[in-house]
C-alpha cells in the first residue's frame, strides 16, 4: 500500500457526533472525501439532514444524518444500532459535540457547570461506552476526541471548559491503554481557534478577537480544512501506531 492509500478510508463507516455544523461538518466532509460512509448526528434533525445532503453534493458519498442528544444514553444506543443495521459495522467514532460557556467562576451558574460536564466530558463517555463494544469484537477502531488547547492550558473565564476539555484528553490516553490489544486507536485533537459557530462571539468580538490572535505565533485562526486533514490522519490507517496521543492543531499556541 502506497503511502497516500494509507490515508483512504474507503470502507470504512464513522460517526461525527455534532457534525451538523462548525469543525463536526468539516471533519465530517474530510471523512467522506476520504471515501469513508459517514453519520452526522446533533439535537437538531433538519440541520443534520441540511449537512448531509451538502456532502453528499460536494462528494456524492453515503451520508445518514441522526437526531441525538449525546447526553441521552437511550438516543445515543439508538444511533449506533441505526448506524449498524444501515452500514453494518461502525469504525470510527469523532467525539465532537461540545459546548462552551464564557462567565467567571464567582458568577457562573451551577447549572452551567453541570451542563458542560455533561455535554463536554459525560458525552464522549456515553459515546464511547455504546461504540467500543462493536469497535472490540470486529478488533478494529478508531476513537478521535475534540479536546481543546484549553484542555493543556488554562484562560480566564472557562472554568467548567477547560475542567471538562482537560478531562476528555486525559480519559483519551486511559481509553489509549485500556484497548491497545484490541486494535483500536484513541486521540484527541486540540485545536486552537476556529471560525465555528460556537466562536462568532470571539470573531465579531475585534477585542476578543485581537487577544486570541496575539496568543498564536502564526498570526491568525485556523482554515477548517486544517483541521478535517488531522482528523482524516488520526481515522485512518496513517495513524496506525499513534494512539494517545494528543494533536494540537493551533498554529503555535501552546508550544510557547
Ligand atoms: N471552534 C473552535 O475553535 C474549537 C477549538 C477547540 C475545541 N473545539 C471543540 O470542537 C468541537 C466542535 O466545536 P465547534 O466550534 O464546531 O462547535 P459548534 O459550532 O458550537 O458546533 C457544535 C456541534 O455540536 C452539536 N451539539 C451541541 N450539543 C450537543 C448535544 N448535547 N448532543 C449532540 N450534539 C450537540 C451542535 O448541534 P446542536 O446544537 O444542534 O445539537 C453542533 O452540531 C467542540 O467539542 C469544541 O469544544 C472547538
Amino acid at each position: 500500500m502506497g503511502v497516500l492509500d494509507r490515508f483512504r478510508l474507503d470502507g470504512r463507516v464513522a460517526l461525527v457526533t455534532g457534525g451538523s455544523k462548525g469543525l463536526g461538518e468539516a471533519m465530517a466532509l474530510g471523512l467522506a472525501e476520504a471515501g469513508a460512509k459517514v453519520v452526522i448526528t446533533s439535537r437538531h434533525a433538519d440541520e443534520c439532514e441540511e449537512t448531509a445532503q451538502r456532502i453528499i453534493d460536494a462528494t456524492g458519498g453515503d451520508i445518514l444524518a441522526l437526531e441525538g442528544d449525546v447526553t441521552d444514553k437511550g438516543e445515543v444506543e439508538a444511533n449506533v444500532a441505526e448506524t449498524l443495521d444501515r452500514f453494518g459495522q461502525l469504525d470510527i467514532l469523532v467525539n465532537n459535540a461540545g459546548t462552551n460557556v464564557r462567565t467567571g467562576t464567582i458568577d457562573l451558574p451551577l447549572e452551567d457547570w453541570q451542563r458542560i460536564v455533561d455535554v463536554n466530558l459525560t458525552g464522549p463517555f456515553i459515546c464511547a461506552q455504546a461504540c467500543l463494544p462493536h469497535m472490540v469484537e470486529q478488533r478494529y477502531g478508531r476513537i478521535i476526541n475534540l479536546s481543546s488547547i484549553f484542555g493543556a492550558v488554562g484562560f480566564p473565564s472557562r472554568s467548567p471548559y477547560t475542567a471538562t476539555k482537560g478531562g476528555l484528553l486525559n480519559m483519551t490516553r486511559a481509553w489509549a491503554l485500556e484497548f491497545a490489544n484490541d486494535g483500536i486507536t484513541v486521540n484527541a485533537i486540540c485545536p486552537g481557534p476556529f471560525d465555528t459557530p460556537m466562536n462568532r462571539p470571539l470573531r465579531d468580538d475585534p477585542v476578543a478577537y485581537q487577544t486570541f490572535v496575539s496568543k498564536i505565533p502564526m498570526g491568525r485562526w485556523g482554515d477548517l480544512e486544517e483541521l478535517s486533514s488531522v482528523a482524516v490522519f488520526l481515522a485512518s490507517e496513517a495513524s496506525s501506531y499513534v494512539t494517545g496521543s494528543a494533536l494540537f492543531v493551533d498554529g503555535g499556541w501552546t508550544a510557547q
